[in-house]
């Protein structure tokens, strides 16, 4: 992490020790399309639980066995994950382990190998996305532009809120994403030391959606 983005507020990297391992166990090139996909879904379930940290909630009278009580349940109406395809699926899937009663949005991006910009080909939310929180999921937060133009996308529906949730992330990323959304919190369990001339971080994990799918 540089100096610049561990005083930023906005980025919130999830050191916590199981995350950390875990990530590391996914970084090695050895390691299985079953054993990657086993543990970005832990990941993600690891993270849903420090994102949805500062969810509300109101007070319901309960009845236990026992007696009645007073006891708290989360507020409103329920989250809506987007999902940035195909690698975000990923992340979504954990995730909803965590928050069943989600709704789900998905964008479909690719990345113009010769541009690096992002290419929508799908958009696909849920109607009332103006009353509800959105976290937005991709593992890779690399060039910034898929973000961005996703965001962009979720944010003409006027919602609540937005985050963003990605297993790694690189200072040019976050200062791309930073600069065309800075109302936008960024989530990431590490940020790495830059991106190459193709747009992918390094040290990283390769190409998270062949690792995912195992289409490599
Ligand atoms: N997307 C990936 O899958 N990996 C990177 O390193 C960058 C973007």
């Amino acid at each position: 992490m540089n100096a610049e983005t561990s005083k930023d507020p906005m980025v919130h990297v999830i050191d916590h020790p199981l995350v950390q391992h875990k990530l590391t166990l996914m970084r090695q090139k050895d390691a299985s399309t079953n054993s990657f996909r086993t543990l970005l879904n832990e990941l993600a379930m690891l993270m849903a639980y420090e994102v949805t940290r500062d969810m509300p909630t109101h007070q319901v009278e309960i009845e236990t066995p026992l007696e009645i009580m007073s006891a708290p349940m989360i507020d409103g109406k329920k989250l809506v994950l987007v999902s940035i395809l195909r690698a975000g699926t990923g992340i979504l899937d954990g995730m909803l382990t965590v928050v069943p009663g989600a709704r789900v949005g998905h964008i479909g991006l690719y990345r113009d190998p010769k541009t690096l910009k992002a290419v929508e080909y799908y958009f696909k939310m849920p109607k009332d996305t103006q009353e509800r929180d959105v976290i937005v999921v991709d593992p890779m937060l690399a060039t910034g532009n898929s973000a961005v133009a996703a965001i962009e996308r979720v944010k003409a529906l006027k919602p609540k809120s937005i985050k963003f949730v990605c297993l790694l992330t690189c200072p040019e990323g976050i200062a791309t994403l930073r600069k065309a959304h800075p109302d936008v919190t960024i989530y990431t369990a590490a940020v790495d030391r830059q991106l190459n001339d193709h747009g992918y971080i390094l040290p990283g994990l390769g190409d998270a959606g062949d690792r995912i799918f195992g289409t490599q």
